[in-house]
């Protein structure tokens, strides 16, 4: 008889995980899987395998546009349910896509940032204004919920001239919670067990999709409304919903249809914030078990503000904090807040000079495993070390060794409109405190599709002429 066809993929190791599921952190076991099965694993959940992979070799292969492009995994499918087809869910293939990134790109270029600096500026102020209260009561604060209200508010007011006022309110604005649980939603929906019965919680995943769409309808209806009516610090028409609502697509001169604009307005406020709060807190991390990096941070700071205990940073100054965006860029090697992003073949091909791959399998990459790959990072990779982001060391490494912000056409549109706002506020902080570990923590890292570390409170102390 003639030998049975083998799969394709059967020369990779796969490993089925449906007696335990998912778990609370699915990324972190897929971290644990791939240090025991090497840097190419199937994971199979209940009869439905995924492609894994973490090695510069083969990310390098997979980074190749020509070879592939973004594919939408069985998590960013479920996204859809809220974000529909804005710009982070969408098909390569849906027009929607490229209509939506030529309009807005232009809200991306470098020089709107010099743009958007005093509202983040004025956002940034109001972190300090709050840990200043914790300073003077010797109380500690909540790393992760003060960072998530500094980058919505950010968002809010530079990209739709509307004030979510987060540090006014005892807890985080419930757009939070409800985003949250969305976001959790998804990253479960595909270790579902078969015969589960998941109606309650697909009944309060609805309750918070129509919520989060309420405050969509909120931030349109307040741009449309009276100028009387608007929030403080609205800029003009130029900002993302301006653009969203009247600028036309330059090949059909059509503007974007208004169920889309929804979709991007909830893709933005998600993607606008959720990511850089948590690579924020995991620098704060850094920076409060690392004295030496919050030093080296403080000593580049004070070189341009000196002792000047309420400095006004110019746009120029943020570029200047090279140090500074160094410890944001290795605290985002260890843990990339948005952890994976998933490749798909133009055509059947093979990857690693033997691994078939038929054109619809998709390829999810493990960032975190990647950005662990000692081929890239050395030995010790576990090691903070923002001097690995020197541009001489940057210069002698892969350009795919280090993917925060994913690949190729569909990667980051928001890198530099993060990188401005978090540098700019790791340096004030940095410039203002001395950070107090006062519960000795210990790295928890907590998944909701993004990373944030777990837990993490720091007791802020005003600096002295000694420190
Ligand atoms: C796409 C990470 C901040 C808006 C992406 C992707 C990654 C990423 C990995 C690619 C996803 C994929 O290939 O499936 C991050 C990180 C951030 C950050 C780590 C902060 C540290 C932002 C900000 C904005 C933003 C501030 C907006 C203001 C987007 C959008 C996309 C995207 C719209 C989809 C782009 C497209 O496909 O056309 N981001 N992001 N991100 N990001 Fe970010």
């Amino acid at each position: 008889p003639a030998p049975a066809a083998r799969h394709p993929l059967d020369t990779i190791p796969l490993v089925d995980i449906s007696a335990t599921g998912l778990g609370p952190s699915p990324l972190q076991q897929a971290m644990e899987l791939a240090r025991h099965h090497g840097p190419i694993f199937r994971r199979r959940l209940h009869g439905r395998d995924a492609l894994f992979v973490s090695s510069l070799e083969l990310v390098a292969e997979l980074a190749d546009e020509e070879r592939f492009a973004k594919g939408i995994s069985p998590t960013l499918h479920s996204v859809r349910e809220f974000a529909g087809d804005g710009l982070f869910t969408a098909y390569n293939d849906e027009p929607n896509w490229a209509k939506a990134h030529d309009i807005l790109m232009p809200a991306f270029a470098h020089g709107s940032m010099r743009t958007y600096h005093a509202a983040m500026l004025r956002v940034a102020r109001r972190v300090v204004e709050r840990w200043d209260r914790h300073a003077a009561a010797g109380a500690p604060v909540e790393v992760a919920d003060d960072m998530t209200r500094m980058t919505l508010d950010t968002i809010g007011l530079v990209g739709f001239g509307f004030d979510f006022d987060s540090f006014t309110r005892e807890t985080p604005h419930p757009f939070i919670d409800s985003m949250v649980r969305c976001l959790q939603w998804s990253m479960t929906s595909v270790g579902r067990a078969p015969g589960g019965d998941y109606r309650a919680v697909d009944e309060a995943f609805r309750a918070d999709t129509d919520y989060l769409a309420s405050v969509v309808d909120e931030v349109i209806a307040a741009r449309t409304a009276s100028t009387s009516t608007r929030a403080a610090g609205q800029r003009g028409a130029d900002d993302l919903l301006g653009l969203m609502l009247t600028a036309r697509h330059p090949a059909d001169q059509t503007p974007l249809d208004p169920a889309n604009i929804r979709n991007q307005v909830i893709t933005f406020l998600i993607a606008g914030h959720e990511t850089t709060s948590g690579a924020l807190s995991f620098a704060l991390y850094h920076l409060l078990k690392d004295p030496l990096a919050l030093r080296l941070v403080q000593r580049e700071v004070d070189e341009l503000w000196g002792d000047d205990p309420d400095p006004d940073p110019a746009f120029e100054d943020i570029g200047r904090l090279r140090f500074t965006r160094q410890v944001l860029n290795e605290a985002l090697r260890l843990w990339p807040t948005a952890p994976a992003f998933t490749r798909q073949p133009r055509a059947d091909t093979v990857v690693g000079g033997r691994y078939p791959l038929a054109a619809d399998q998709r390829v999810t990459v493990l960032i975190p495993m990647l950005h662990r790959d000692p081929a890239a990072w050395g030995d010790n990779v576990e090691l903070f070390d923002p001097t690995r982001f020197t541009p001489e060391a940057e210069q002698e490494r892969s350009p795919h060794a280090y993917k925060p912000f994913g690949t190729g056409q569909r990667a980051c549109i928001g890198r530099q409109f993060a990188l401005h706002e978090a540098t700019m506020l790791l340096g004030l902080l940095a410039h203002r405190y001395r950070l107090v570990d006062q519960a000795d923590y210990r790295l928890r890292v907590k998944e909701t599709l993004t990373l944030k570390p777990d837990g993490l409170t720091l007791t802020p102390r005003p600096r002295t002429a000694a420190d």
